[in-house]
This record gives structure tokens, C-alpha cells and sequence, in this order.
């Protein structure tokens, strides 16, 4: 089997394809970011970011998440009291100016992040539809491994992306630290031995395994390496079932300071 990730793509559903494993970042120029939802920032907010990184294109450009803020250049707008100032915009009129990027010539493929099953509805069932969403960016891992949302992912041939594939950097100022460390999982780190793998190879597999894409964080050589050696070793149909059954349906990841934001995604069960 080849080693490398550069011959472990997925199809995607515009004809383009995405490599299962890359590399996780904690600021991504090429996303689509709250404050900068109104369609008509679109357009030119993608041709600035593409003039700063000198690039012509982008592979894949995506609204990172279904919440508008008041629009402008203060990425997290508060008014006097320390508070949020959201807004309102019409996901399907922002889809649409996505949909132009990619007429354009401007990006490759176009998807969504951190929709939930209603929003990616409201974006499919859209009169009109040009292009579908090609992927949807969420948290997902053993235990939260989102079964319900990648199965309507799948029938609509959305491809889902992991963040935080191996359970976040359990930062306490983002992550809720009083759910248990994934890394830490003793049935993880017993398969890590019955493959001779670690227990975050194992969780990195056991996605790519079910189709999903994986984007790992890490600051340090060693552990980026380590991430991309899981193509040399298959889980068995028996230990995948033993990964699934570790779902606690607990986000790590819950951004609870914008719950009040009508289009907050995660009350919804999925
Ligand atoms: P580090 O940067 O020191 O490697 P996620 O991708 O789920 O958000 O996880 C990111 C966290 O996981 C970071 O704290 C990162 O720390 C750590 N990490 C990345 N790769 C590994 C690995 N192979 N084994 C253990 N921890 C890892």
C-alpha cells in the first residue's frame, strides 16, 4: 500500500477531488469568515485574500460558519458592553455569491463549515441551486463522531471534513476540558498496540477508514509525520465497531458564547 497521503484522494461532488489527510491550521485564509457573509463582500474579500497569498485560485473556499456578524474588518465586532453584535444575512444569497467565485474561476470547490442537517437543507433544497456544497468542515472523532450527520452527508455526496480530529489542544479558553481526553482512551491506546500504531494514528484512521477527511493540528515535526503514517495499516470491520461504539455524542468544541445567535448550529441534534 502506498505510504504517502498524495494518491489518498476523495471524489468530490463537482468532479474535483480532496487528499483524506491534511494539514490543520488555527487561521485559514482560505475560508469565507463571519463578518464577511453579505454577499457583496464576497466576491472581492476572496480576490484580496488570493492578491495577499499570490495565488490565482484556491482549491476550496468555505463559509466557516452560519452565524453572521456585523459585517466589516473587526473579525469579532462587540458593542459597549462586551457583547456579540450579530447580524442577519440570507445563507442562501451568500451561497449563491460562492456559486459566482467558482463561475469565476476564483476557487475550485465550494462547501460549508459547521452546518448543521437544516442549514445544509436550506442550502440544498435553494430554487436555483448551481453548485451543491462539496464538503461540510465539523468537529468529528470517536467521541463525537457525528453518525447522523455523516450519513446525510453521504446521501447528498457531501464529503465530511474533521476538525479537531484528535480531540483539540484542550485549550480551556475553547474547549470544554471537563469532557475526557480522546488521546488518552484506553481502548484507543490498546489498539495502538495491537497495530503498532498510537492512539492517534488509530483515531486518524479510523476517519479516513469511514470517508472522512482529516485535518490534524500540530506544531511539532515529529507529530506532523507521525499524522500522515496511516495508510500502511487497516483496522479491522470488528475494532472500527469498537472505535463507533466510543461515540458520547459530547462536543469538545462548543463555542457557547455565540448559543444565542439565532443561527447558532449545534442546538439541533445534528
Ligand atoms: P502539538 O502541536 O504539540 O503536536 P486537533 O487536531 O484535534 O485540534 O488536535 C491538536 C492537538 O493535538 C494539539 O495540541 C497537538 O499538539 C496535539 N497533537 C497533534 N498530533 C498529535 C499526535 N500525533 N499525538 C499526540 N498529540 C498530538
Amino acid at each position: 500500500m502506498d505510504l504517502s497521503s498524495s494518491f489518498h484522494h476523495i471524489p468530490l461532488n463537482d468532479g474535483n477531488s480532496i487528499p483524506v489527510i491534511g494539514l490543520g491550521t488555527y487561521s485559514e485564509p482560505y475560508l469565507l469568515w463571519v463578518t464577511h457573509l453579505l454577499p457583496k463582500m464576497v466576491y472581492p474579500g476572496l480576490e484580496r485574500t488570493l492578491k495577499t497569498l499570490q495565488l490565482d485560485y484556491v482549491d476550496l473556499f468555505i463559509i466557516e460558519m452560519p452565524i453572521a456578524f456585523k459585517p466589516g474588518d473587526d473579525p469579532y465586532p462587540k458593542d459597549e458592553n462586551g457583547k456579540y453584535i450579530y447580524h442577519s444575512v440570507d445563507l442562501c444569497a451568500t451561497w449563491e455569491a460562492l456559486e459566482a467565485c467558482k463561475d469565476a474561476g476564483l476557487v475550485k470547490s465550494i462547501g460549508v463549515s459547521n452546518f448543521n442537517r437544516r442549514q445544509l437543507e436550506l442550502i440544498l433544497s435553494k430554487p436555483g441551486l448551481k453548485y451543491k456544497p462539496v464538503s461540510n468542515q465539523v468537529e468529528c472523532h470517536p467521541y463525537f463522531a457525528q453518525p447522523k450527520l455523516l450519513k446525510f452527508c453521504q446521501q447528498h455526496d457531501i464529503v465530511i471534513v474533521a476538525y479537531s480530529p484528535l480531540g483539540t489542544s484542550r485549550n480551556p479558553l475553547w474547549v470544554n476540558v471537563a469532557t475526557p481526553a480522546l488521546l488518552e482512551d484506553s481502548l484507543l491506546n490498546s489498539l495502538g498496540k495491537k497495530y503498532n500504531k498510537t492512539a492517534a494514528q488509530i483515531v486518524l484512521r479510523f476517519n479516513v477508514q469511514r470517508g472522512v477527511v482529516v485535518i490534524p493540528k500540530s506544531f511539532n515535526p515529529e507529530r506532523i509525520q507521525e499524522n500522515f503514517q496511516i495508510f500502511d495499516f487497516c483496522i479491522s470491520e470488528e475494532d472500527m465497531k469498537a472505535i463507533e461504539a466510543l461515540n458520547k455524542n459530547i462536543r469538545f468544541v462548543e463555542l457557547l458564547m455565540w448559543s444565542d445567535h439565532p443561527e447558532y448550529p449545534f442546538h439541533d441534534e445534528y
